[in-house]
């Protein structure tokens, strides 16, 4: 099907929602408004492990940050210090702000800092306000049940925006970016952890050669998927009809994102983080690779290895980042890598 609008992996899952009678749901889909449908997503999210990113190599290899001497740093003390700290940073506005994990670790650790966070999904937000009662820092971080579209943040107020796994979510960038600026103060900072792989997920021909080469040649007690009790076999791109009824905000703008940051901000610190294999390959199967097996831990590992090699060589492109960039325009901006010493 041209512009993959639909593929095999949609009749193959309709096929065993119907076997297992549980299709209602799935049809009741096409009658829901856009934002309910992502909203609804969001509040349905279990804990389940599917994620490249819960495996801990992964999320090692993908949170480290290389320093200019070739040496890694944790990526939390290290955004403590250089960012936090170093720019003095007391307010905070976080963007989707989840399960508030991140947000309140950093509360936890910093006691000069407040936050408040935004997101629309109130069963993560209510979890994130009992966290919060729990670890006694209601008086300095709040967890707003809002849409940031329709919400006016007080102007020239915040010293720091997180912007993390959020923005690839959001369709009217232009927007959004022009609201940040407004709420940032003067010289205020934007942080971003974000994917600005390809739009939708429709994941180019290199990626899927090389991801479905690596995948067949890993056992099949591996690359069975819990969900829908079947052997993953092949990796396609998820088909535009499944994204747009799932969750229609999935990756909708991912690659404007750098282009766009740049455009509003002063670029400050980029680093590339991968992703482009892992994520397609331990996608739904994650659960399978434990710790404490080594065959596993070793297929992980040469995974990460072929990826790297992969993205030196220009075969595949870049699918996550972390960056920093700042409320002011100077002309000729140069962005350092996060790697490079800073004054
Ligand atoms: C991928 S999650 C990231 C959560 C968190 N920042 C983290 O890194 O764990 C994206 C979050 O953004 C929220 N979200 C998406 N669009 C939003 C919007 N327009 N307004 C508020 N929250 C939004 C979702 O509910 C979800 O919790």
């Amino acid at each position: 099907m041209p512009w993959n609008l639909i593929n095999f992996a949609d009749w193959r899952d309709l096929w065993y929602l119907i076997l297992k009678k549980t299709a209602g749901p799935f049809f009741k889909l096409f009658f829901k408004q856009r934002d309910e449908r992502t909203k609804s997503f969001w509040q349905n999210r279990t804990g389940q492990k599917i994620q490249a990113l819960n495996l801990s190599a992964v999320f090692k290899q993908m949170y480290e940050l290389q320093l200019a001497d070739n040496s890694k740093a944790d990526f939390f003390p290290f955004f403590k210090e250089n960012v936090i700290r170093k720019y003095n940073v007391r307010k905070i506005l976080s963007l989707g702000s989840g399960n508030g994990s991140f947000e309140l670790q950093l509360a936890e650790e910093l006691s000069e800092i407040s936050i408040d966070g935004y997101d629309f999904a109130l069963k993560r937000v209510e979890f994130a306000r009992q966290l919060c009662q729990q670890k006694n820092l209601v008086s300095r971080v709040n967890f707003f049940c809002a849409d940031i579209f329709k919400t006016d943040f007080p102007k020239n107020h915040y010293d720091l925006i997180l912007a993390r796994a959020i923005l690839h979510h959001i369709k009217k960038l232009h927007i959004l970016m022009q609201k940040l600026k407004e709420t940032l103060k003067a010289d205020g900072l934007l942080f971003c952890d974000e994917f600005v792989g390809p739009r939708r997920f429709q994941w180019s021909k290199n990626q899927l050669k090389l991801a479905n080469a690596l995948l067949v040649v890993a056992p099949e007690k591996y690359r069975l998927d819990q969900s829908r009790l079947m052997i993953k076999k092949k990796i396609v791109a998820p088909s535009r009809l499944r994204m747009w009824l799932l969750d229609p905000s999935e990756a909708v703008s991912s690659d404007r994102i750098i282009p766009l940051l740049n455009s509003y901000f002063q670029p400050i610190l980029l680093q590339e983080r991968g992703g482009s294999l892992s994520q397609l390959i331990f996608y739904q199967i994650a659960g399978n690779f434990k710790e404490d097996d080594p065959l596993a831990q070793e297929y992980i590992r040469i995974v990460l290895e072929v990826e790297k090699l992969a993205l030196k060589s220009g075969y595949l492109e870049n699918n996550y980042i972390f960056g920093l960039w700042q409320n002011k325009h100077k002309k000729n901006p140069q962005t350092r890598n996060f790697s490079e010493k800073q004054n």
